[in-house]
């Protein structure tokens, strides 16, 4: 399709969902005020990927679709900055900042000071040049005078803007900020670098630099960074700043987030404040700070006030006290985590650390443990950085008295089901699988999910109610849940419970494949589930077969044929399956069965002649299909019997494709 052939009023669809897009990035990244639930903003995402999907020619280097866009570089390119990116200078006691206060007192000859207060973000310092609204460019702080160019990656954080909003927007506008990963962010990416054993990253600091520094931005995308402007670099635009806070507060209007904690303070007193405060609740804020900085407010005395080296004077960062401490280790336990995997943890002689006092460490993993050397009874460094779980950081040798080793237990010390260590893994893992009650919530979230069970209506929040009231432990006791249990529960109505009920009693007809898949076996995803049905016919056939017969189907290797075999001789397991298997039905696996309407969704309406719309749905279900009781857009096929009711018209009404019974049979 050529560009003229592009109806005015696809063009005018996509300009109104870039707009909407980028308008709800304000308000949650800036506003930190989302007005609309995610999943409606990944509606109307979803929306504009499909008509630029459509019209390739309508995209746009700026659109909200096109962050992840430019291949693999081979080397960082260079970026000079005009402005030269500075450095701050250090206070490290309230002397220090006595001492700061009084040169800019006698410089400027005022008693009264106007300061910025900000923190200082523990992140990497970057420069984004902005050129009529459009983002061009960005580069690291390098050495001040030249960064390298990492345009491609700045431009997958999603709270930077790809455009500037608002008026009076500048003919250029360079913002200078902090990249920076969440304590969040960092966990998470650390538990995945654990899982495939990669490296993991000591710090977010380290974590956010490594992640910034990537030559595929794809990766970078991946990383979950944020960003917050502390200023500006070259600008030529026609307002004209006269206060610090000014630029920052005009910086939030043309869409850029800045820190929720800069505040504009009046002398040193006020300051002295800021730092105690912020002190207290470092811990708790979402990211990392190492201090906060106090910048003199007004441009004119900030030019008075000039530069020393690389450094201004009207500006300082008051740093905080380290956030590592020295303590003993009382003993090594073990905790069970939501999947099993078996941390050893280090319990503390109670420490203050960064404002709180620790009692217990995290180790993550035997290798860690052997690796650091820790034994029971050593003196080892803590460090707490935020929220981020405390950590031995190292063992002092030199202390070393009588000490204990420590030893991965044989069985899981919530269930007694048996420990276990995957080849090429780091973590230890709890076998008990569906028995654990450490797994269990997850195991439940896992088996109500859509490809499992696909039971509409209970999403994780009703599971951590459901597993707090004490109703459901494991995931056999779904099924003898009553109305008026599901309705006892908090914010649920007569209406949602019986729904719930209704959706509970539609998931007792499934299919082998889907039940094998829902049982949450390590390693046996839906392919793997799907081999297995077909290939046993028989759950009992599955449950007692070897590791050899296991190994013998051809997408099983040993480590799932071990699992498998493993999970199906744990006693608890044994017992949740005979229940469920009272509750749940499957259809006969046929012989040549196939799996050719996978990924199709159905509809039935009206009456079948041939067989009820269970064994239809039964039926439709076994050969992969998944069967809906509403229309959408994706639904791919509405199967009508006599009188069908308005789901028939709603399929007319989307262009989704309708079959007579005949036709579902001949497809069947
Ligand atoms: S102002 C001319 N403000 O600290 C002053 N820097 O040691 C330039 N930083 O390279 C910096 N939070 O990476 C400023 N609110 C803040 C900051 C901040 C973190 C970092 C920045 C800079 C380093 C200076």
């Amino acid at each position: 399709m050529t560009l003229q052939q592009v109806p005015e009023k696809v063009q005018k669809q996509i300009n109104m969902l870039r707009e909407t897009i980028n308008q709800h990035n304000y308000q949650y990244y800036v506003l930190d005020d989302p007005n609309i639930p995610d999943s409606e903003y990944d509606r109307l995402l979803r929306e504009l990927i499909d008509i630029e999907t459509e019209f390739p020619k309508l995209v746009i280097p700026n659109s909200p679709t096109q962050r992840v866009g430019a291949t693999p570089l081979s080397e960082f390119g260079e970026i000079k900055h005009t402005v030269p990116m500075l450095s701050l200078s250090n206070a490290f006691n309230d002397e220090e900042m006595q001492a700061f206060n009084k040169r800019i007192n006698e410089r400027l000859e005022t008693d009264v000071v106007m300061y910025s207060a900000e923190t200082k973000l523990d992140g990497l310092a970057v420069s984004i040049r902005y050129e009529n609204a459009v983002l061009k460019t960005a580069a690291t702080r390098g050495d001040g005078y030249s960064g390298e160019n990492i345009t491609h990656n700045i431009r997958t954080i999603q709270s930077i803007p790809l455009n500037l909003i608002g008026d009076n927007i500048p003919e250029l506008l360079e913002i200078r900020g902090e990249v920076f990963m969440t304590h969040k962010g960092f966990e998470e990416l650390n538990n995945k670098q654990r899982e495939k054993d990669g490296k993991l990253f000591a710090n977010p600091r380290n974590a956010a630099a490594g992640s910034l520094r990537q030559l595929d931005p794809k990766i970078t995308a991946q990383r979950s960074l944020s960003f917050f402007a502390y200023g500006i670099g070259d600008y030529k635009g026609d307002i004209e700043f006269t206060s610090h806070t000014q630029i920052l507060e005009q910086l939030k209007q043309w869409g850029i987030p800045v820190s929720p904690e800069t505040k504009e303070l009046k002398n040193l007193n006020s300051c002295l404040n800021y730092y105690k405060d912020i002190g207290e609740r470092r811990a708790s804020l979402a990211y990392e700070i190492d201090g906060v900085v106090f910048k003199v407010n007004d441009l004119l005395q900030q030019q008075a006030m000039g530069f020393v080296s690389r450094a201004p004077r009207w500006a300082i960062a008051y740093k905080f006290p380290p956030i590592e401490e020295i303590t003993r280790v009382l003993d090594i336990e073990v905790q069970v985590g939501r999947t099993g995997a078996i941390t050893p943890v280090a319990r503390l002689e109670p420490v203050f650390v960064g404002g709180v006092t620790i009692t217990n460490a995290t180790l993550h993993n035997l290798d860690e443990v052997l690796r650091k050397d820790v034994r029971i009874g050593d003196w080892v460094y803590i460090r707490r950085a935020g929220d981020v779980i405390p950590e031995v950081v190292s063992v002092i040798k030199e202390k070393r008295g009588d000490v204990t080793e420590f030893k991965m237990p044989e069985v899981c010390p919530v269930c007694n089901s048996t420990v276990e260590r995957q080849e090429g893994e780091a973590t230890y893992r709890c076998m008990g699988g569906l028995s654990c009650a450490a797994q269990n919530i997850q195991a439940i979230i896992h088996f109500i999910s859509r490809k499992a069970m696909d039971i509409d209506g209970l999403g994780e929040k009703i599971v951590v109610q459901l597993t707090e009231a004490g109703l459901v432990n494991t995931v056999d006791e779904l099924y003898s849940l009553t109305k008026e249990q599901v309705a006892s529960l908090e914010r649920m109505g007569e209406k949602s419970a019986d729904n719930l009920i209704e959706a509970l009693d539609k998931s007792r007809e499934t299919t082998l494949d889907r039940f094998i898949y829902s049982l949450g076996i390590r390693e046996v995803g839906e392919a793997t589930a799907r081999s297995l049905a077909q290939h046993f016919k028989e759950l009992e056939l599955i449950e007692t077969a070897s590791i050899e017969k296991l190994e013998q189907i051809s997408d099983i290797g040993p480590v799932a044929a071990h699992n498998i075999h493993s999970f199906f001789q744990e006693p608890h397991n044994i017992k949740i399956i005979e229940i469920l298997k009272k509750n749940i039905h499957w259809p006969v696996v046929e012989e040549n069965e196939s799996t050719t309407l996978d990924g199709m969704t159905f509809v039935i309406t009206g009456t079948l002649s041939t067989m009820g719309r269970t064994e239809a749905r039964q039926k439709l279900m076994a050969l992969g299909a998944k069967v809906s009781g509403s229309v959408s857009k994706k639904t791919t096929y509405v199967v009508y019997g006599d009188s069908p009711g308005s789901k028939y018209e709603k399929a007319v009404q989307l262009g989704v494709k309708t079959l007579t019974e005949q036709e579902m049979l001949e497809l069947l």
